[in-house]
């Protein structure tokens, strides 16, 4: 047998512009596989034909660590030879006749610690073969767009992996000698390999048959560990509710006769879409309420959602080429959004989902887009394509989806969808094909009037600013505002055009804090109170006539551009936003200016940070008020009341000295757990008791607010010396009947270093010793406390050495080292430069066992050089030595040469 080594050619870069089309299709597949963990062995039978649109070539077959041992064109030995990884066949039959070709392989599932292709986690066989991961079962055409039909026959024992399921629908299963059984699965669509799955082993599952509005019946499944049927429920329910919401809201059905979801725990990323067998993490699937809280739920609901609607975006319609991922996970992203958004029952509940998603976009990916790894959201050129699986594509790439839905509506939108699918059905498409539907099937909106502009969203990267000043005049009773937009350079884009800017606007009175009514001067009449004004030169004004008095701006509402908005809003201003803005986000973002204004001045001040001005009183006098408001719900209180996050703050400032923006923002807490004590008594007395436990938007809402105000309770506690409410926080995580209220009791006692939390620790551990995630959280709550931060490192250090610890499963190395390294900079960023050096050897720790994981920590480092001394030196350091390693991986490689890039 013909023993060949990993495609280890050297890193290179892939191009969106050298973009052929293949010069072989691949019709019909069919797989054979008898499983075993140390030897697998795959036998791939396809029929191909040239591609008579592409002058004749070699056929090369993409491979990653197999072993050879049979190749035969036709049924009869064929010359061959290996290149770069490639199998390389030159003496193809000539013409345009298809052929068969048969390929015969081994791989070694339990040695595969990557994650990608054939492994076995707990037992059982999983695959994962997006971006690229196909070529490491057999040799294959790995692109998207080369799409065949799929017949898979997989064989085991029957005693250890009696489940044996891939895509499609089961033709047949039969028993075997030796003990072992066979299955063969045929899936009626056509699809690229990335969307092929396999998994056999010890599964049991939650079904339920669903009848579509066409009165088509469905078998839907879900597939976990045996023990862990009793967790299964919640994403049952998630998945029949994203059935329905996709044919409702879109006219798309489920085009299968079984749909089933199976959880491994372990897993690079949060879940795969294969056709008709999507593959998630346990994080997202496994949920009741003893062992997962509401935001689990809530996310669980929201990725269920998201891989489901791929069946038709991503699947159905798929991605040209991988520089066209956006097209199908901005557009997905834009749909569970959607979908979590119509979910909610009150108004007040998807205004705190697209606030909680502006977040994510703000906290992450503009940094991103202002880092070294800033990128269009279809990128132009790639190293490692698992390193764009980025903030950038997803959120990002939703909110252009989403500002194209504001540019044609809702009903526009619909229509566009629908032209999208009359379309490309069945096809591999681009991101141009899909702004084209959309404004094709809305010939007069703006979208189509300005779409080559548009599609700038899509080719530059890099956060565009707006700046905004007003003018008032008094006489003429007109107000105009004036908007200036630019863009900073990228890596590799200097200069910036114009983008099409959806702004939505409104008008405060400055005294009464009532919404204007809008005349838009040299438009028609009256427009309401809120107004959509659609920017798309370099500079434009609007001015709106009629003007009594200078009113306060509501600019950006609901957040209708990913862009940065400047304003030189006053204090009283953002005060009267606050408190009035019938527009949600807005009023949320006026707080959020506030606290930002006083955090930067704090850090910009030469005071120590304990005396510093921190938060002003009629800040603190705003949140008490919105904290003690008769209709404000719960949520979206518990959302004003949470302060900018250190890496937003970091984010707003030039030179970045993360213990400076730490001190100010422990300070800013601080002020408001003791000047709003009473408040807090008062919110955790009124909100605690919720009745039966329901992950619902309401009662979620309660809870949180509840376990913000504990939190607060207990850290103020610290300062008064007052042991009740730590008391009560003890008493809480020890009764509590869910997870919310527990981990949030937990966390205030841990939040606030007090003594109960070492004996609250050790309870929570041997509470839920058995239950991986709740492990999870418990080594995540102590890896990410930014209490006493510097006591941090030297407790990961110890949590590395326990015996739940493993390196080699994503999720504990997130729950303990990202949590450490990517989202507790007060701890992560020490002066002695310990956290770089934990870093980086984790990195290359990591890197050895499983390169995607060991890239996304290596991203920790993104912003090392707008550090202050002695930080920005002690990082270049750690990144240096992080290159300097020699075997280092592709995956690695580019994020660090790309943060050490000038
Ligand atoms: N397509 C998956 C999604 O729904 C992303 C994904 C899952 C993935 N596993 C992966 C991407 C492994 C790369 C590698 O978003
Ligand atoms: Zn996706």
């Amino acid at each position: 047998m013909l023993q060949l080594r990993d495609s280890s050619a050297p890193a290179h870069l892939v191009r969106r512009a050298d973009y052929t089309a293949p010069a072989f299709w691949i019709d019909t597949v069919h797989l054979t596989f008898d499983l075993d963990p140390a030897k697998t062995r795959v036998l791939n039978q396809m029929t191909l034909r040239r591609n008579p649109d592409v002058p004749a070539a070699a056929l090369r077959l993409d491979g990653d660590e197999l072993n050879l041992a049979r190749v035969l064109v036709n049924g009869a030995g064929t010359s061959f030879k290996l290149d770069a990884g490639q199998l390389v066949l030159e003496n193809l039959p000539e013409g345009n006749e298809p052929f068969t070709l048969e390929i015969f392989t081994t791989c070694t599932p339990a040695k595969n610690t990557k994650l990608m292709g054939l492994y076995v986690s707990n037992d059982s066989f999983f695959t994962q073969c997006e971006a690229e991961g196909f070529r490491r079962i057999t040799y294959f055409l790995d692109r998207p767009d080369v799409m065949a039909m799929f017949t898979v026959t997989l064989r085991a024992d029957k005693e250890k992996y009696p489940v044996l399921l891939s895509n499609g629908n089961l033709l047949e299963s039969a028993t075997l000698e030796d003990g072992r059984h066979s299955a063969t699965w045929v899936d009626p669509f056509k699809k690229p390999c990335y969307l092929f799955a396999l998994v056999a082993g010890m599964l049991v599952c939650r079904q339920q048959q669903v009848v579509s509005r066409s009165g088509k019946p469905h078998l839907l499944q879900v597939y976990v560990r045996p023990g862990d049927m009793d967790k299964t429920e919640h994403a049952m329910q998630s998945l029949i509710k994203s059935v329905i919401w996709d044919e409702a809201r879109f006219g798309l059905a489920l085009d299968l006769e079984r749909f089933m979801i199976v959880a491994t725990s372990d897993f690079n990323m949060g879940a795969m879409e294969n056709k008709g067998l999507n593959v998630f993490n346990t994080k997202y699937v496994l949920a009741n309420q003893a062992t997962a809280t509401d935001v689990d739920f809530a996310n669980i609901e929201s990725v269920v959602g998201h891989e489901y609607f791929h069946n038709w975006t991503g699947n159905r319609i798929t991605c040209r080429d991988w520089f066209q991922l956006s097209l199908k996970e901005g557009l997905t992203v834009f749909r569970d959004q959607e979908f979590s958004m119509d979910l909610c029952a009150e108004a007040s509940a998807r205004a705190v989902k697209r606030i909680e998603d502006v977040r994510v976009l703000r906290t992450v990916q503009f940094p991103e887009d202002a880092g070294p790894m800033a990128h269009p959201v279809r990128p132009d050129s790639y190293v490692e394509i698992n390193n764009f699986y980025t903030v950038t594509i997803y959120e990002k790439g939703a909110e252009v989806v989403r500002m194209m839905q504001t540019l044609v509506g809702r009903d526009g939108f619909a229509k566009g969808m629908t032209l999208y699918f009359a379309r490309h059905d069945g096809n591999a498409v681009t991101c141009d094909d899909f702004a084209q539907a959309v404004a094709d099937a809305n010939p007069e909106s703006p979208l189509a009037q300005q779409l080559p502009q548009f599609k700038r969203w899509y080719s530059q990267a890099g956060t565009p600013h707006l700046a905004v000043t007003s003018h008032f005049d008094a006489a003429a009773q007109t107000y105009t505002l004036n908007f200036v937009q630019s863009c900073p350079v990228t890596p590799g884009q200097e200069a910036k055009e114009p983008f099409v800017i959806p702004i939505s606007l409104g008008l405060l009175g400055a005294a009464s804090g009532a919404a204007q009514p809008l005349r838009v001067q040299g438009g028609c009449q009256s427009v309401g109170d809120s107004h959509l004004f659609v920017m798309s030169q370099a500079q434009e004004s609007i001015t709106f006539e009629q003007v009594p008095e200078e009113p306060v701006p509501s600019i950006l509402r609901g957040f209708s551009a990913p862009v940065v908005v400047d304003y030189a809003y006053t204090d009283a201003q953002l005060l009267t936003l606050l408190a009035n803005d019938p527009d949600p986000f807005n009023r949320w973002e006026a707080g959020q200016r506030l606290a930002l204004q006083s955090a930067i001045k704090s850090i910009a001040s030469s005071a120590i940070p304990s005396s510093a001005t921190g938060l002003n009183d009629a800040y603190i006098a705003a949140m008490r008020t919105v904290l003690r408001h008769p209709t404000l719900d719960a949520a979206f209180k518990e959302l004003v009341l949470t302060l900018p996050s250190e890496t937003y703050i970091a984010d707003q400032l030039e030179v970045i000295d993360p213990q400076r923006i730490h001190a100010v923002r422990e300070r800013m807490r601080e002020q408001l757990a003791t000047a709003l004590l009473e408040d807090w008594q008062w919110a955790y007395t009124a909100h605690c008791q919720n009745g039966a436990y329901q992950p619902d938007t309401l009662s979620s809402g309660r809870r949180a607010l509840a376990g913000m105000a504990l939190g607060y309770l207990c850290l103020a506690a610290r300062h008064t010396a007052d042991a009740v409410w730590p008391g009560k926080a003890y008493q809480r995580f020890k009764d509590a009947d869910n997870m919310t209220d527990r981990f949030n009791a937990l966390s205030a006692l841990v939040q606030s270093a007090h003594p109960l939390s070492t004996p609250a620790l050790a309870r929570f551990h041997s509470l839920f010793q058995h239950e991986e995630l709740v492990l999870d959280k418990w080594f995540a709550l102590q890896a990410g406390c930014t209490d006493r931060a510097g006591e941090v490192l030297p407790a990961v250090r110890q949590l590395l050495k326990h015996p739940n610890f493993n390196l080699r499963n994503p999720n504990r190395a997130r729950s303990l080292i990202f949590s450490y390294c990517s989202a507790n900079p007060g701890a992560f960023h020490r002066t002695d430069a310990a956290g770089y050096v934990f870093w980086s050897d984790h990195v290359l720790e990591l890197d050895a066992i499983n390169p995607q994981v060991a890239a996304r920590l290596a991203r920790a480092l993104d912003r090392w050089k707008k550090l202050a001394e002695p930080y920005r030196q002690a990082a270049r350091e750690a990144l240096q030595r992080v290159t300097a390693k020699a075997d280092l991986s592709n995956d690695v490689r580019e994020v660090v040469s790309r943060a050490l890039a000038d």
